[in-house]
């Protein structure tokens, strides 16, 4: 059972649902008669200010995981910044009216919440939030839990360390644009390089690349220099492994794997946010936000369209919600 709480909970809330597969054009419906979640003992309800897109909400909503997919209908969403209203009763770390972030689906492609984050309130286990860095925006702080724990994990895995040197594919992307902030500035990378398109090429310097690749014009592959760490964010590990020294390591997130590449999924881990919140407090990491800017909680579609455009820099947020 749920403890008391001040703030009042309507019964119908606003949010976007899907009830069959397909194009989400065609299939996800903004209704104002949704249920607000229950909350199990171990989960808080968040009063939703911001949700990021993620490209699994609309792989999900074409059928991507129907075989470990929650049953329809789905409101989609794994990312959240919001307010804490209402706590179950084994919660410790949070109250009432903490803000907090984090992506609510813990093991990302296995039976997501039914009841995701497009949607004025959802519910969220407590180990999978952080409190919400103070100096972030909750459309900043949306924008980040799961490309940074995606990140993060990927150059753990890879035993990314001080003095190491990597090249990211698709850095200016939700995960590269992190990929390359986390390895300069939280692990101490010696050299990162980076591909992006013509127009890009500023954002990765200014985001700690020392070598910007305009992927239009030149191969990576041509270059003489080889890495430490190759961090596939594109999808492209049978070229991503030519760009890796003898024994080093190359991370995919998506696409088929070529050995020695290895992918993984990424798992939510509020940890994994409030080990980051330091560096997120002193502007070392910076969130960076796709310059359309954000979409407010009506135009989730044209969000959408642009994050399939396969083109967005950085994230693509919605706010305000509703
Ligand atoms: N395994 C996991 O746990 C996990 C978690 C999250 C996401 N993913 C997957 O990871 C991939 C990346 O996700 P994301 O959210 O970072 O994507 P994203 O933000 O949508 O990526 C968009 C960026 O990709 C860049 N890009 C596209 N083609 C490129 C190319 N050939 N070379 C260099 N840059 C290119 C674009 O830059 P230009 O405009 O310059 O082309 C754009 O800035 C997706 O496949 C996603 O499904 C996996």
């Amino acid at each position: 059972m749920a403890s008391s709480l001040d703030f009042t909970i309507p019964t119908n809330i606003k949010a976007w649902v899907y009830a069959e597969l397909g194009n989400p054009a065609d299939v996800l419906k903004l209704v104002s008669d949704a249920r607000v979640p229950e909350i199990t003992e171990d989960q808080v309800l968040v009063k939703v200010v911001a949700a990021a897109l993620n490209i699994i909400d609309a792989k999900r909503a074409r059928g991507f995981l129907k075989d470990n997919d929650s049953p329809p209908p789905i409101v989609p969403g794994y990312d959240v910044a919001g307010v804490v209203v209402k706590v179950g009763d084994q919660v410790k770390k949070f109250k009432v009216g903490d803000e907090v972030y984090g992506d609510i689906n813990e093991i990302s492609l296995v039976r997501p919440k039914q009841h995701g984050t497009l949607a004025e309130y959802t519910a969220v286990e407590e180990r999978l939030l952080a409190l919400k860095p103070r100096n972030l925006s909750f459309a900043e702080a949306a924008s980040l839990p799961l490309v940074l724990e995606t990140a993060y994990e990927g150059l753990e895995r890879t035993h990314f360390s001080t003095g190491k040197s990597i090249l990211v594919l698709g850095g200016t992307g939700g995960i590269g644009s992190l990929v390359i902030q986390l390895a300069k500035q939280v692990f101490g990378a010696s050299r990162v390089a980076a591909t992006a398109s013509t127009g890009k090429l500023d954002l990765l310097k200014s985001l700690g690349a020392d070598l910007a690749i305009d992927y239009t014009k030149e191969n990576f592959e041509d270059l003489p220099e080889k890495f430490d760490v190759v961090y596939d964010a594109v999808g492209q590990s049978e070229r991503a492994i030519t760009g890796v020294k003898e024994g080093g390591s190359v991370v995919t997130v998506g696409g088929p794997v070529t050995p020695p590449a290895f992918k993984f999924h990424v798992t939510s881990k509020g940890s994994i946010l409030e080990k980051l919140n330091p560096f997120l407090e002193s502007q070392i990491i910076k969130p960076v936000l796709d310059p359309k800017g954000t979409f407010p909680f009506p135009q989730v579609l044209e969000a959408i369209s642009h994050l399939e455009s396969g083109r967005p820099t950085g994230k693509i947020v919605i706010y305000p919600i509703p």
